[in-house]
């Protein structure tokens, strides 16, 4: 049995730091679920296939040449770390990840991440669909506005201009797609601990967080 660990949730909540510090702590693999929906954003954007087109994008999909290399992200063997993470590929990683089509031929690159000795993965539905037999499921949640005022302070800290009520509403707008389509939608599964990262620090989070995986892999921790 491979031990994994999922945490789902909206865009800005932390998933992501709170995941890669898992992974450090416990020495597992990781997977950034939603790098791989805004790569395929990317490539549908920079071929001009269009975001509603779901059988290219499906062959997109199943065609992709994706590798995650020590943190970086690669298409094509070109780095994409940073491009991917432009609020317009989120926007187009949510338009490419309503298909169906297109989820389906990206599952199994996402099964085969469980490897020992565990996997930390986050995104959308790895708690209900790609690994619901997960050993931890958490659901990470947060007010759009903070989610969005967090992500305001990292644009201007990284020099970049940013509108605090667009952000508000970009989030607002991923967030009901993600929530609402018609497959895989955003959701917390059944058995998911939830976690309102609202009013809490990364440090608080993952200290809540650090109690679930103690509580679950008491034989791993010290
Ligand atoms: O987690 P993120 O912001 O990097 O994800 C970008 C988009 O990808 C998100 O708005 C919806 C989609 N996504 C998804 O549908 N399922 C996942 N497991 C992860 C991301």
């Amino acid at each position: 049995m491979i031990p994994i660990i999922v945490i789902d949730g909206p865009a800005g909540t932390g998933k992501g730091t709170i995941a890669a510090l898992l992974a450090e702590r416990l020495g597992w693999h990781l997977l950034d679920s939603g790098a791989l929906y805004r790569v395929l954003g990317l490539a549908a954007t920079q071929q001009q296939v269009p975001l509603n087109d779901g059988k290219k994008l499906t062959q997109l999909a199943e065609s992709l040449a994706l590798q995650f290399q020590d943190g970086r992200v690669l298409l094509d063997d070109a780095d994409v770390t940073e491009a991917i993470r432009a609020e317009a590929i989120g926007m187009a990683a949510s338009q490419v990840a309503a298909h169906s089509p297109v989820r389906s031929a990206l599952l199994n690159w996402q099964r085969q991440c469980a490897q020992l000795p565990g996997l930390i993965a986050d995104g959308r539905d790895l708690g209900t669909v790609v690994f619901p037999d997960a050993a931890l499921k958490i659901f990470l949640d947060a007010s759009a506005e903070v989610r969005a005022n967090r992500r305001y302070k990292q644009l201007i800290e990284k020099g970049l201009s940013a509108n605090l009520l667009a952000l508000i509403a970009d989030i607002r707008e991923r967030d009901d797609r993600d929530r609402h389509r018609a497959v895989a939608p955003l959701c917390a599964a059944a058995n998911a601990v939830l976690v309102d990262s609202t009013t809490l620090s990364i440090s608080e989070v993952f200290d809540q967080v650090w109690k679930e995986v103690r509580r679950v892999f008491p034989h791993l921790i010290q």
